[in-house]
């Protein structure tokens, strides 16, 4: 008796598949099938869809996590400039399928009013997005915040060792309390790690001196007041028994830091980001400089390398953009002024693109590397592994499939988030995502977006998976 094939609602056939689940694992050409949401089959055999995209010397990879994401951020008296609809959409263009943002809370607020204030401004997202739970203050009953934040799908919390002037500094003994309770629950701190009083110390003397200018920006947040903090952090972590996740590490001083705690028996996870990979504080010498305004500051070339030397050891765990865009019209106002900048700049649409061809292309990390720093590191360090960031039967139907013969010249002009800047003007990219399935739709391809204001769906996450995720 024959038996008829089954027929998926979605074939991808011929590509290059690259999944990093297993580290050892080298690309392989696949079919993949998919029904409805989820990947429904891998296979060697040829499978017949309802709709069939050949992927022929083409790779195609889960979808793009973008942990670190600021969508409608209300900072410095303006807010940045990409909703949840206008970032998603762009986020979709670069092969994005998740973002994580963070919730935006007032000192002292609950965490699960904060939580549901943010679901409101997200509910336009055109993929699948979750939140940090930001910690501002430590009030009574913050412990137990915690723990019903984690019951309720929020697994990871983030403290700002910087942003004194903004009340967003937690002293070291919030620190402390935090990576204990958020440990205990089996949650991930999160911190943004700068010495505060560094920073503070110059810029005041900056400011005395009349030294305003964006560059001055850079110079009053040292490498060393990164590295200083990054090794504060981890101290704290080690005596509270916790992990921790290091956000937007930009230096060779802060990626020594966590090296060096790592080898002292600290689980620690650090995330770098591509303009931390690309770009170097010579900008802050242009007449844009205003516009490369964001914290902790570009470095030095020296920099540069060693945080990609760190990435091709492994010493790193993520890449996330810190997406936090703002118009010229909200920077130019205060170039005069870096104390009264916007931080911040443009970035998830690229993610992909560059780490691709300044990373893959330029033989800096492999391709399965990139898979993990982009994809499944991010998903089992934020609760959304196998769910998302692994290609495998059951797993979300999330996937970008990325031409390796495409070459393109990076212009705002044919970028899709809601900036009128790129920092990459004029950058030659090769290799660059064609195509966007989210949940089994195609949302991006050679055509144009096709996704849905509101489709994406807010994500419980689970605990974060510690033993495998560094
Ligand atoms: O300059 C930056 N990075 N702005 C976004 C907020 C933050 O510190 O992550
Ligand atoms: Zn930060
Ligand atoms: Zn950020």
């Amino acid at each position: 008796m024959k038996r008829n094939r089954p027929v998926y609602d979605l074939v991808i056939r011929n590509g290059t598949v690259v999944t990093a689940d297993e580290a050892a694992q080298p690309p392989f050409k696949a079919h993949i099938g998919i029904r409805g949401e989820k990947i429904a089959a891998v296979s060697e055999q040829a499978l017949e869809g309802k709709t069939v995209i050949d992927a022929e010397g083409k790779y195609v990879f889960p979808g793009v996590i973008d942990a670190h994401v600021h969508m409608a951020l209300p900072v410095s008296g303006t807010i940045s400039s990409d909703d949840f609809y206008t970032g998603t959409v762009a986020a979709a263009f670069g092969g994005v399928t998740t973002i994580i943002d963070y919730t935006t809370p007032d000192v002292n607020q609950n965490l699960l009013e904060s939580v549901r204030e943010r679901l409101k401004v997200a509910r336009d997202a055109v993929i699948d997005y979750s939140f940090h739970a930001v910690i501002l203050g430590w009030p009574e009953g913050r412990a137990e915040e915690i723990a019903e934040a984690i019951r309720q799908g929020i697994s990871s919390f983030k403290l700002f060792m910087a942003y004194g002037r903004s009340r967003r500094k937690s002293d070291d003994g919030v620190l402390y309390q935090a990576f204990q309770a958020i440990g205990k629950e089996g949650g991930i701190a999160e911190v943004h790690a700068e010495n505060d009083d560094i920073i503070e110390f110059y810029q005041q003397e900056f400011r005395r001196e009349g030294k305003l200018a964006p560059k001055y920006h850079a110079l009053a947040r040292p490498d060393f007041s990164e590295g200083e903090a990054v090794a504060r952090a981890l101290y704290l972590a080690k005596e509270a028994d916790a992990p921790l996740y290091l956000v937007h590490l930009s230096s060779a001083k802060a990626i020594d830091a966590l090296v060096k705690s790592r080898r002292d028996g600290v689980e620690v996870l650090g995330e770098t980001c591509p303009q931390y990979l690309v770009l170097t504080d010579e900008v802050y010498q242009t007449e844009d400089a205003h516009y490369f305004v964001i914290s902790p500051p570009l470095r030095k070339a020296a920099d540069r390398k060693r945080l990609w030397a760190g990435l091709a050891a492994g010493e790193f765990s993520v890449i996330a953009t810190d997406h936090c865009p703002f118009m010229r019209s909200q920077k130019d106002p205060k170039r005069d002024n870096f104390l009264e900048l916007p931080n911040g700049m443009p970035g998830v649409e690229t993610l992909l693109p560059l780490i691709y061809s300044e990373g893959v292309v330029k033989k800096r990390i492999t391709l399965q590397q990139m898979v993990q720093y982009l994809a499944t590191n991010p998903a089992k360090i934020f609760g959304l592994f196998p769910e998302k960031g692994t290609i495998e039967v059951g797993s979300d139907a999330d996937l970008v499939i990325l031409d390796p013969r495409r070459r393109k010249r990076l212009c705002r002009k044919m970028l899709h988030m809601n900036v009128d800047f790129s920092p990459y003007e004029g950058m030659v990219i090769n290799g660059y995502p064609e195509i966007t399935i989210a949940r089994g739709r195609i949302i991006v391809d050679e055509a144009g977006f096709h996704g849905q204001r509101g489709a994406g769906r807010f994500l419980k996450r689970h605990k974060p998976l510690r033993e495998q995720s560094t």
